[in-house]
């Protein structure tokens, strides 16, 4: 009954996203997730995805990896990642109606792992290209999206909490940001991110303890595709 998590598979079985051409450890990197996850995972643990789970622009093209993905052991709750084009924030609820007892979808809602809250929302941080306004209204709307997260925890009667994000939690040189308060104000154990790919990437924000908080990165290609122990049972 471990907790784990793995972030950014990017699958694609069914659009042409060969992602070796971004580097060489992407290499059959599917067969690499799926051995390592069948080793480590037992169908008892839960593991939570942290978004880009697929290249797919829909889920019809989605379909391929969502279901590599269920067929893998374990429980799977899934966070939304900036590739995700399959899942509309608006319809979080409708995806877990149609993948129930099967995948769950973290977004404005929070599920138990023992006695801890897993919350979470995709995230935001400023990578360079961004207009002010765009940047200050994709974190707002993130941030609220969070504190709904937590706070539906919260009113359910948890006190503690483990926090998700897709983005790092912080914009490169940040030493906090609005996201790494709001884990504050709440007390979050740890704070979980991936998107960092590439080894010049991996040190984008913040690794191990920082005002108490844990920060793990768990991108795959960090990871070399081995599913993180979070919490072990
Ligand atoms: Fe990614
Ligand atoms: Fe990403």
């Amino acid at each position: 009954m471990s907790l784990y998590a793995i972030g950014d598979l990017h699958l694609a079985f069914s659009v042409d996203k060969p992602m070796d051409l971004f580097d060489r450890v992407w290499k059959n990197h599917e067969k690499k997730i799926e051995k390592f996850w069948n080793r480590r995972i037992r169908p008892e643990d839960t593991v939570v995805l942290t978004g880009d789970h697929s290249w797919g622009r829909n889920l019809g093209e989605c379909t391929a990896d969502l279901e590599f993905i269920m067929r893998l052991p374990g429980r799977k709750i899934l966070l939304r990642g900036n590739h995700d084009m399959f899942w509309d924030a608006k319809k979080t609820e409708r995806l877990n109606e149609q993948f129930a007892g099967r995948l769950e979808f973290l977004q404005n809602n929070f599920y138990r792992y023992q006695d801890y809250a897993l919350v979470g929302t995709k995230g935001y941080c400023y990578e360079g290209w961004d207009a002010p306004e765009h940047f200050e209204k994709l974190m707002a709307r993130e941030l609220a999206r969070l504190r709904t997260s937590f706070e539906a925890a919260r009113a359910a009667g948890f006190e503690r909490y483990l926090m998700f994000l897709h983005y790092p939690p912080t914009s490169i040189g940040e030493m906090e940001s609005p996201f790494t308060q709001m884990a504050e104000e709440y007390g979050a154990s740890k704070v979980i991110y991936s998107h960092c790919h590439g080894r010049e990437r991996f040190d984008d924000s913040f690794k191990g303890y920082v005002n108490g908080i844990e920060y793990k990165l768990v991108s795959a290609d960090y990871l070399k595709f081995k599913p993180e122990l979070i919490i072990k049972e």
